[in-house]
């Protein structure tokens, strides 16, 4: 099939080809309660911000799905997090310390998720969550790192990100972090793959729509990582931005690359404000 041949068929009655403007039904209007507190799912976009209202992709979900992020006792990447927390305990490597030894409780990293992803002075160069966790891995515990879709590091982002739950996401905007921003943004309007399209025609032009079964967001990261029933599991920012990519037909940079970490940048700046949501749960 030609490219647009195949967009036609992979899009057909969504509105996101030949530009027709099918209305869709937004986002709802319930509100995210998690164990009493009320967490931003909705809030006035940034200036120059390219939507007036940003969104957190909860607001998208349904009933169904939304129910099982709202309930930890429900949420099933409560698991990963309690694993998360044994490994948080469990002394490994040629220090013989865990985490905890060095670190203390783990809320003690309460606040670090929401100003993801964050400078380092040393590598010159912003890190994702699962680097300063390999780093402190090999620098300090004298262990080998985790590969970044692995178990344990799904585990441990998820629960270092869960003390992070209700903040805002407030990712450091100004110095050497502005050039990765308009890496980033740049990635984000530039159309890739066979279908030519970039992550804007469906995030920011789309959005509130349904694209075949699926209800499209604005493409936030607050809730990463986050559990979905597509992937049994959870599943790193990353990978889903190379699920995005093979969806149209692009080939993914790779996990924790400078392309992914300067979207990953990008995005915590355009979604400024939302609360972090992890673990999230989506469908
Ligand atoms: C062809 C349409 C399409 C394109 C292009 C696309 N996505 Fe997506 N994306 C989706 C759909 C469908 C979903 C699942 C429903 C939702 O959450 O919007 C999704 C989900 C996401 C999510 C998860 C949102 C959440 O709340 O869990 C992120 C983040 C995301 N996309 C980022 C990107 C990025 C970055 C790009 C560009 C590299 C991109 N997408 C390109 C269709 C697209
Ligand atoms: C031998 C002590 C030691 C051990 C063991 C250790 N760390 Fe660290 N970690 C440090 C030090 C020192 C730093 C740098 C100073 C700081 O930020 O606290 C650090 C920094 C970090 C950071 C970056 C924090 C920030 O604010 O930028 C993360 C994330 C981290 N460690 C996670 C872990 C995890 C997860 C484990 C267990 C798998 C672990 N560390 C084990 C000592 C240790």
């Amino acid at each position: 099939m030609t490219p647009i041949k195949t967009a036609i068929a992979l899009f057909a009655g969504t509105g996101l080809v030949a530009g027709l403007a099918v209305a869709g039904p937004g986002p709802d209007e319930d509100q995210l309660v998690i164990e009493g507190e009320t967490l931003i799912t909705e809030v006035a976009a940034p200036e120059d911000h390219p939507l007036d209202t940003i969104y957190s992709g909860w607001r998208f979900r349904s009933d169904e799905t939304q129910a099982l992020e709202i309930d930890d006792f429900e949420n099933p990447a409560m698991v990963a997090v309690e694993y998360g927390l044994d490994l948080w305990d469990t002394a490994a490597g040629s220090s013989e310390k865990s985490c905890a030894d060095c670190h203390g409780d783990v809320d003690s990293l309460a606040g670090l998720r929401a100003n993801m992803p964050k400078w380092n002075e040393a590598a010159g160069q912003p890190w994702s969550l699962e680097h300063w966790i390999n780093w402190s891995i090999t620098e300090h515990q004298g262990a080998e790192p985790w590969k970044w879709e692995s178990e344990e590091m799904l585990a441990m982002t998820a629960l270092i990100g869960l003390q992070s739950r209700g903040m805002p996401m407030t990712v450091e905007t100004e110095g050497p972090m502005a050039d990765w921003i308009a890496r980033g943004k740049e990635l984000y309007y530039t159309r890739v793959g066979q279908l030519d399209m970039a992550c804007n025609q469906c995030h920011e032009d789309n959005w509130g729509q349904m694209i075949r079964a699926d209800h499209l967001s604005q493409g936030m990261i607050n809730g990463f990582p986050t559990y979905r029933f597509k992937w049994s599991g959870l599943g790193s920012l990353h990978r889903r931005f190379s699920g995005c990519m093979k969806n149209i037909r692009a080939k993914p940079y790779k996990r924790g690359s400078d392309e992914f970490v300067a979207l990953e940048a990008y995005l915590a700046a355009r979604g400024a404000g939302l609360s972090i949501e992890t673990p999230a749960v989506r469908n």
